[in-house]
């Protein structure tokens, strides 16, 4: 099949070079230039785990090809996915401008039959809105279909997550549309989810604000763990085994971030806002994960007392493990707080280090490893759950830090080795900081 995917980021490069080792023929549009020139050399412009060698292999055996024009995708493909940024805007709301962007192009230049996919992750009633938009900007008369395939890969583990997803969702209207994603879907041996377009939506939108629900429901109990002396991590483990709740996404901590989560929930509250419900639950997950932030920064400063001059090292600064990805990140926000207070602040990241030069302040500074970020720091802070975070020689960074304080805002160390080796333990809701 012929597949145009609009829109070269995690979730568009991932699709398209996924479609091609699948032996589909993938034309991917972006309109960054630079990203084409490195994706163009076999080079993704994020990291990605497995994604640049089956890149390199696609485009070796000509299945995927780089344009910046829609019209070329347009011409030859009968399904174009927009896989386009959904950011936020000030208010909130999902700033769907490139969407309609890119409808709009489509229905310029296509002269048969095309079906157009929303795979961004869009809110409820989009679907209307880009038929309307076609219904408007069509001069030619010919049969355009929409459908909605909300996209669930996860950052860090996308290309498996193409490969293997735990189920399919399309949303659909048309006989034709339903016929020409099932057969695309075939190989796939999962649960293939066929519903309308506004049912699709939501779900891609309820899911996320789900889980995110989760997040904040086990933060929300880390808190009073604090305050009781209980250890979250034994509560979670107690609720988990109870297959209603289930274990996953019961890490208590510094809270979601990334560009799915805080985005999707907060354009949920809005166009629900906009539909007449005022969807009170979601507005307390997200207060809740704001708060979190604010917490690891609290803790540090109970402990060192003025954070003026004193030095963090922070280790970890995507938003989650294996991504480069920096957007909405907590590490960075909790960053921006301890600059604020007038902290030094050095930071490690194995994989987000050039990034974050764009993004921080200057006076921060940059350590090439986790026990340069250590040495004679006042507090360490552990943000993001890297692999190689895991290993870390405890007695080690005590020898070389200026005051041995280790705050762990993942959750990811046994408090007692970490107290063993000589240094104060700080978790979210880990049966208190006072021992
Ligand atoms: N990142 C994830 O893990 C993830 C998971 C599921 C769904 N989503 C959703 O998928 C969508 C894309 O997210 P992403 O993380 O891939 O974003 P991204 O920023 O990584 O990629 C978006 C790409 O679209 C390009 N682009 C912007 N405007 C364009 C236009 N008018 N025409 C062509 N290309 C254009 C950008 O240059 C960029 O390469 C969002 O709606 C997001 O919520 C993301």
């Amino acid at each position: 099949m012929n597949i145009c995917v609009v829109g070269a980021g995690h979730v568009g490069l991932v699709t398209a070079v996924g479609f091609a080792e699948m032996g589909h023929s993938v034309i991917c549009m972006d309109t960054d230039p630079k990203k084409l020139a490195l994706l163009r050399k076999g080079k993704p412009w994020f990291f990605e785990p497995g994604l640049a060698p089956l890149l390199v292999k696609n485009l070796k055996k000509k299945r995927l090809s780089f344009t910046d024009k829609i019209a070329d995708g347009v011409k030859k493909c009968p399904i174009l996915f927009i896989a386009v940024g959904t950011p936020p805007l000030a208010s909130g709301e999902a700033d769907l401008t490139a969407v309609e962007d890119v409808v709009r192009q489509i229905a310029d230049s296509a002269t048969e039959y095309r079906l157009i996919v929303e795979k961004s992750t869009v809110p409820v009633e989009t679907g209307r809105r880009v038929k309307q938009v076609l219904g408007l900007a069509m001069r030619r008369k010919i049969q355009i279909d929409v459908a909605s395939n909300p996209e669930f890969l996860r950052e860090g583990s996308g290309v498996e997550d193409f490969f293997h997803p735990e189920r399919i969702v399309i949303g659909v209207e048309t006989a034709r549309s339903r016929q020409l994603l099932e057969q695309l879907y075939k190989p796939f041996k999962v649960p293939l989810v066929v519903t309308d377009i506004a049912s699709a939506e939501l779900i891609k939108h309820s899911s996320n604000a789900f889980l995110s629900m989760k997040i904040s429901f086990i933060n929300a109990v880390s808190v009073l763990c604090d305050k009781v002396g209980a250890d979250v991590s034994r509560v979670a483990e107690g609720m988990g085994y109870d297959s209603r709740i289930g274990k996953s996404f019961l890490n208590a901590g510094a809270g979601y971030g990334g560009f799915c989560f805080p985005k999707d929930l907060e354009a949920y509250i809005r166009i629900a806002d906009k539909l007449g419900y005022d969807f009170q639950l979601l507005k307390a997950v997200k207060q809740v994960n704001d708060g979190q932030r604010k917490i690891v920064v609290q803790k540090i400063e109970r402990e060192l007392w003025n954070l003026k001059g004193k030095v963090i090292g922070v280790l970890g600064l995507s938003f989650k493990p294996d991504t480069d990805d920096l957007r909405f990140s907590p590490a960075l926000e909790v960053i921006e707080m301890l600059l604020k207070a007038q902290a030094s602040v050095r930071v490690y990241d194995p994989e987000s280090m050039a990034g974050a030069r764009a993004m921080l302040k200057k006076s921060v500074a940059y350590a090439k490893d986790a026990y340069a970020a250590a040495r004679d720091a006042d507090c360490l802070v552990l943000m993001t759950e890297w692999a190689e975070f895991k290993k870390l020689d405890f007695k080690k960074l005590r020898d070389l830090m200026k005051q041995p304080v280790l705050m762990d805002a993942r959750n990811l160390y046994d408090p007692d080795r970490v107290r063993l080796a000589g240094l104060r333990y700080l978790g979210m809701g880990r049966g208190g900081d006072s021992k």
